[in-house]
């Protein structure tokens, strides 16, 4: 069967992992989550002090871009692949809310996109593979064969981040999580690289009201008009 590269774009906290993981083991195809990949850099970042009170030291931080190795290995525990950062796992470390609250300033760094871009266009050579992002349809692979843009109702992915955040323990209020949602979408959609941007040729999938079936459902329609 003919492989293919699926964009599933679209803003924070909409499901996109979760919905892209299932794409992927429905299809048999890899999945690559690159918000990871600028969590990586930016927990770097923190970790080797070019991040400090909120501040990035650009120049640095670019200059330790070859130094920073992002690999994605499998855990069949998590039935996903965790990211490991120069040869550590940092799969729970790049989730905490120090990390949300940097990552978009380090993505709209030029530099690491144009880094991290031309990585995750390798890992999607030969296809076969399910990327989400935010420019995956627009800039990572503008050609890719199936676009997916997701979307949800702020409230609703603001509850969804707030049970993922307290299931892991962090102490987190539902207002810090509005603010901090409400700053990312606005960073993604404004910075001048790679913007956060529906592609003229995506499909909307507003899952607000939808489980996660309801979403396998809608693909599986999706598959059947691409003849997949
Ligand atoms: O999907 P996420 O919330 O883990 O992504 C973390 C941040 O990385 C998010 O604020 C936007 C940024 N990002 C990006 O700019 N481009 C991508 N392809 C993926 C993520």
């Amino acid at each position: 069967m003919k492989k293919i590269v699926i964009a599933v774009d679209g803003f924070s906290s909409c499901g996109k992992s979760t919905f892209a993981k299932s794409v992927a083991v429905r299809l048999g195809y890899a999945f690559i989550d690159t918000g990871a990949m600028y969590r990586g850099v930016t927990l770097y970042g923190i970790e080797h002090g070019l991040i400090k009170n909120d501040k990035i030291d650009v120049e640095r931080l670019v200059s330790s871009l070859e130094k920073i190795r992002l690999e994605f290995v499998f855990n069949a525990q998590r039935q996903a692949s965790d990211l490991y950062l120069n040869g550590e796992n940092v799969e729970s470390l790049i989730r905490t809310m120090e990390v949300s609250r940097m990552v978009s300033h380090v993505s709209s760094i030029g530099d690491v996109r144009r880094y991290l871009t031309a990585q995750q266009r390798t890992m999607g050579q030969r296809k076969g593979i399910v990327m989400d992002g935010r420019d995956i349809g627009t800039t990572v692979f503008p050609d890719a064969e199936l676009k997916i843009f997701m979307t949800a109702r702020p409230e609703i992915r603001a509850q969804r981040r707030y049970a993922e955040l307290t299931a892991k323990g962090e102490n987190v209020t539902i207002e810090d999580i509005m603010v901090n949602l409400a700053e990312r979408d606005l960073q993604d959609q404004t910075r001048t690289e790679s913007p956060l941007k529906q592609a003229d040729d995506a499909i909307v999938l507003d899952n607000s009201e939808m489980s996660l079936e309801d979403e396998m459902v809608w693909f599986e329609q999706q598959i059947k008009r691409l003849g997949l």
